[in-house]
């Protein structure tokens, strides 16, 4: 089926989805303007509706050429005609210029989506999907413009992206090469001023919620750290004032790329918004010489008029269904442990060995090794390159570890930090060249360490056939796949001169051909990316691991709105969580053992404690952990995700819930974080229910329970209209950070 419509002067397009359209056009057979994006329409031919704009008919206003480009709705604008908002392209051509006209040349419907060469992007799955392919080209230049839509129908997600052809006769320099544009409206439907959704935050404290107002002129989210960093999600949501999880309208969009972006919306002074999304064009350039082709990452959309609920569900469908990919996708991921907490450096085979023991008896699956166990790496300064095992830590090697894990049925899992090189590294005193330096300058470190510089083939060479080395003779079965520091200092002892602006995009795309090639060779391989916590938990990581670790902060009071962000951006089952031990190491907080793991279950599900140190009333409530992971982490990682009640709102609980898709079954974690005296029960209104499905909602397990054993106690039986209307009363908790999960199963 295709959601392409074209009108018989095949001038206008419509891209539909279950419940939204997308619509462009050709202007006076010119250029290719926006001319809508929002619920799903029928009608093609929108010109009643700029009858009077001066944008409309471009021929009778030739002397007006100015006020056209700077006020009419583009979809891909180009640069230096006079549209004075942010441009999606502009290139340095031989004779100094960089205008870039972009003219509307022609389409073509092409079944199926193809994959970006070098990049993630989304894949039709069982889907059958057609792209529409729109070309623009500047006429004097020949730098030519490809705009690609895929529309996933059942997700309400579109797909867009560019390729950059050289079709002129000399190399053109690239300067900027945004991913997506949207010229629109700056008002919801009830005429309210839109305002802006991002996610910023630091180490040990992203996914931090903003929304703020939309003023004149640019505001917006960027990095140009060399990655996606933590400061902000490479995100973007124009969204209805007081938007709640279910009424209000969102433009919600996501740039699949793990380095430098910019995510930006621009009001005009006549109150339009031009949204633009794509790779940062600070530190960037490309060259591009006759014949070649540029290609950008590939942004994904959609629209809600029914809240955030709905955008999250639907970008949480997309990358389950259409972004992630290998064995584990749709499984449940191994029960790890890392000793990352439990020993930072000071751990020897002994050690490691005592803690896989404990955690096989409790029912733990995989015990990962941590950062240490390679060089002479006592401390974070020294030996990152160096991907050979300390055997004074480690006699016999992993290997040797390995096998007496198999004996306990347990599987190993290694920390590398591939992109990263210690000066005090046998590496670095090799190839110094192979770090991202500028000669005679000192280069600023961090972690005391540098940057390799992965853009490189030999870099590349050596570095796969390193860690292929340790995964084949450890037989490790998960790697973390770590990045603690920002790139300064640009420069690539690779590139010549001119060439200097590409580093970062090459680094970027040296980042993506090393896992793919890691995922080529170990296909059995779960990779989980981590930079410093989340510092690169992007959309685009997630093509290459299904799995990324949500933050350094394992405490699970502070995971609660962390997990919050993440949750309403991408699916549970990609938030690397863990328990911890407490006090928590970054917050000082204590927190019950067993919310700690009710929070943690709503991710992929690990630990991260020495659990030789702890209670057996501790260890008894691991096995019962694992017990619920066991039984609801195919509901956790499948259903549909619903936010009932917000701690960061309300100040005094937490509540979310998933459903399975066919509506029988939803775990709800309720969560009360700050006790009061004299307070009555909660009063939950649940979310996401089949109205006139019987339920009945049982406790499952709660965090009061002192033996470890909990019996699960039908407490209620009703419709789902009563239980979403009427609500459900939670009990006051004793005491603070107390958890219930509830089970609200229908009853046949
Ligand atoms: C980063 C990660 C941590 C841990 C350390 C090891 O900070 O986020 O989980 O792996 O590095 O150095």
């Amino acid at each position: 089926m295709s959601n392409i419509s074209i009108n018989d002067r095949q001038d206008l397009f419509r891209i539909d989805t279950a419940n939204t359209s997308y619509m462009i056009g050709v202007k006076d057979g010119l250029y290719l303007g926006h001319f809508y994006y929002g619920p799903r329409i029928r009608d093609l031919d929108l010109s009643y509706r700029t009858a009077f704009a001066p944008e409309n008919a471009l021929k009778e206003h030739e002397p007006e050429m100015v006020i056209f480009m700077d006020c009419s709705r583009f979809e891909y604008p180009g640069w230096g005609k006079g549209d004075s908002r942010e441009g999606a392209l502009k290139a340095l051509f031989p004779d100094g210029t960089s205008c870039v006209d972009l003219r509307y040349q022609g389409y073509e419907i092409l079944s199926g989506k193809a994959p970006v060469p070098g990049l993630p992007s989304t894949f039709p799955g069982e889907e059958e999907i057609s792209t529409l392919k729109i070309d623009l080209k500047d006429p004097l230049t020949g730098l030519k413009v490809s705009l690609y839509y895929s529309a996933f129908y059942a997700c309400d997600v579109i797909a867009r992206r560019v390729e950059v052809r050289n079709e002129g006769a000399t190399e053109v320099v690239l300067q900027r090469v945004l991913s997506a544009t949207m010229d629109m409206h700056s008002n919801d439907r009830k005429g309210r001023p839109f305002e802006l959704l991002t996610f910023h935050g630091t180490w040990a404290r992203e996914f931090t919620r903003e929304i703020r107002a939309i003023g004149h002129g640019r505001t917006g989210v960027a990095s140009i750290c060399g990655k996606t960093g933590n400061r902000a999600q490479s995100f973007l949501g124009l969204v209805s004032p007081d938007i709640t999880q279910d009424s209000g309208e969102v433009f919600g969009m996501h740039l699949l790329y793990s380095g430098n972006f910019s995510s930006m919306v621009e009001k005009s002074p006549n109150d339009e918004i031009r949204v633009s999304m794509g790779i940062h064009p600070e530190e960037f350039t490309w060259n591009l010489k006759p014949g070649e082709v540029f290609y950008s990452p590939e942004v994904v959309m959609t629209y809600s008029d029914q809240g955030l609920g709905r955008m999250t569900r639907s970008f949480h469908d997309l990358f389950r269904e259409h972004l992630i990919r290998g064995k584990y996708r749709n499984m449940k991921r191994p029960i790890l442990i890392n000793n990352w907490e439990a020993t930072y450096f000071d751990f020897d085979m002994d050690k490691l060995l005592s803690i896989a023991k404990q955690a096989s008896e409790c029912g733990i699956e995989m015990l990962v090794v941590d950062d240490g166990w390679f060089g002479r790496r006592n401390d974070p300064n020294t030996s990152l390159g160096d991907w050979t095992v300390n055997e004074e830590k480690l006699p016999g090697g992993l290997k040797f570890l390995s096998d007496r894990l198999s004996e306990m049925g347990m599987k190993l899992g290694v920390w590398f930090e591939p992109e990263m090189v210690s000066p005090d590294s046998d590496l670095y005193r090799a190839h110094p060249d192979w770090a991202i330096s500028i000669s005679g300058r000192d280069p600023s470190r961090s972690r005391n360490q540098l940057v390799l510089d992965v853009s490189r083939q030999d870099v590349r060479d050596y570095l796969i056939s390193m860690i292929s080395d340790v995964i084949k003779t450890a037989n490790v079965a998960y790697v973390k796949w770590d990045m603690n520091r920002h790139l300064s200092d640009l420069y690539s002892a690779d590139l010549p001169s001119d060439r200097q602006g590409e580093l970062l995009h090459r680094f970027v795309l040296g980042v993506y051909d090393l896992q793919e090639r890691l995922l080529q060779a170990f296909p059995d391989l779960l990779l989980e990316n981590c930079s410093s916590g989340g510092a690169r938990f992007d959309a685009g990581m997630l093509y290459y691991s299904p799995q990324i670790w949500t933050s350094d902060d394992t405490d699970a009071f502070e995971r609660v709105r962390i997990q919050e962000g993440a949750e309403t951006l991408y699916p549970l089952s990609c938030l690397g969580a863990h328990v911890s031990i407490c006090p928590n190491h970054v917050t000082g907080r204590t927190v019950p053992f067993m919310t700690r793991g009710h929070v943690a279950l709503a991710g992929t599900f690990g630990y991260e404690l020495d659990i030789t140190k702890l209670t057996d009333e501790e260890r008894k409530l691991i096995s019962r952990q694992v017990e619920l992971f066991h039984k609801y982490n195919d509901l956790i990682r499948n259903g549909d995700y619903y936010r009932i009640a917000s701690y960061r709102e309300n100040g005094l609980y937490d509540c979310y819930g998933v459903i399975s898709k066919d509506k029988s079954e939803m775990i709800m974690t309720f969560i009360h974080m700050m006790n009061q005296p004299c307070r009555p029960n909660r009063l939950i209104f649940l979310c996401g229910l089949d109205p006139d499905k019987r339920y009945e909602v049982a406790k499952i397990s709660t965090s009061e329970i002192k033996d470890g054993e909990e019996e699960a106690s039908p407490i209620a039986e009703a419709y789902g209209s009563t239980l979403m209307n009427a609500g459900l009363v939670i009990p006051c908790m004793y005491g603070d950070f107390q958890s219930v999960l509830y089970l609200i199963k229908e009853k046949k």
